[in-house]
């Protein structure tokens, strides 16, 4: 079976600074995997690379097994299949929440409006913020808007969704509603990347938890093997720092 997505000798640097060290990563359909590790570690870069957002600097990544980081392929295109989602929500502030899901379906991939809007109102009732379609972003919660900034990433029923931090700028009472969100769309079939410094997140929708550091996948496994098992040193000494006995 192809792979959704795979990554092969993925190699990032930053000036002098190797950031992405010929990773490999294949992430089968359906599954859902989390990547953690030390801040800097490359999480962002990576689901970066992915979304074409940053050139490698060596390695391929193919999606649904066409090769994305040809350099002859229209990015705007591939971003159509995949969706990313930013810690910080990133909904445009002067537009209504209906026009911040249907503007990139719209404007970038010429989809007609009626459409996008049409799938954007039905997706809004799914998470019960259908009554929110033209309100401003400063009217909802931070949970809402991010909820609003999942929604958008789903519009154009990407064949993957990548989602680095996203519940870390919410209050502690606001995260429950997007991970009861993120827990739909894993039952739902949808094949994810995340990138979390929540231990317990990745322990609830991750089917595999990754362990970056160095710029490679140095552990990786179900979340029971990599977060209460660890085998590698650094992976001991990354959650022993996060959970203080
Ligand atoms: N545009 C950039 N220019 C220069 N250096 C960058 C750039 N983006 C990232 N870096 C560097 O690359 C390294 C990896 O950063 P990245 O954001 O991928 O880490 P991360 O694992 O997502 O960290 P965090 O857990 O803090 O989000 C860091 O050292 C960072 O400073
Ligand atoms: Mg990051």
């Amino acid at each position: 079976m192809t792979a959704v997505l795979s990554c092969q000798g993925v190699r990032k640097l930053f000036g002098p600074s190797v950031v992405l060290d010929g990773l490999d990563l294949d992430v089968a359909e359906h599954e859902v995997v989390a990547l953690i590790g030390a801040s800097g570690s490359g999480k962002s870069t990576l689901l970066r690379c992915v979304n074409l957002l940053e050139d490698l600097d060596d390695g391929t990544i193919h999606l649904d097994g066409a090769h994305i980081t040809d350099p002859r392929i229209n990015p705007d295109l591939v971003r159509r299949k995949i969706g990313i989602v930013f810690q910080a929500y990133n909904l445009f502030p002067h537009l209504s929440v209906l026009d911040n899901i249907t503007l990139a379906p719209v404007r970038v991939h010429k989809r007609p409006a009626a459409s996008a809007r049409s799938q954007a109102l039905a997706l809004l009732d799914r998470i019960g913020l259908a009554s929110k379609a033209a309100a401003f972003p400063d009217r909802l919660s931070g949970g809402q808007q991010q909820r609003v900034a999942i929604v958008r990433a789903l519009v154009n029923s990407p064949r993957l969704l990548l989602l680095d931090e996203v519940t870390s700028a919410l209050d502690p009472e606001l995260v429950g509603e997007v991970l009861d969100l993120i827990r739909d769309l894993k039952a739902d079939g949808m094949t994810m990347v995340l990138a979390t410094h929540e231990m317990t997140f990745a322990r609830q929708v991750a089917d595999r938890v990754c362990f970056l550091d160095a710029g490679r996948i140095l552990e990786q496994g179900s979340p029971e093997q990599v977060l209460d098992n660890p085998v590698e040193a650094r992976t001991q000494q990354f959650l022993r720092r996060l959970a203080p006995a």
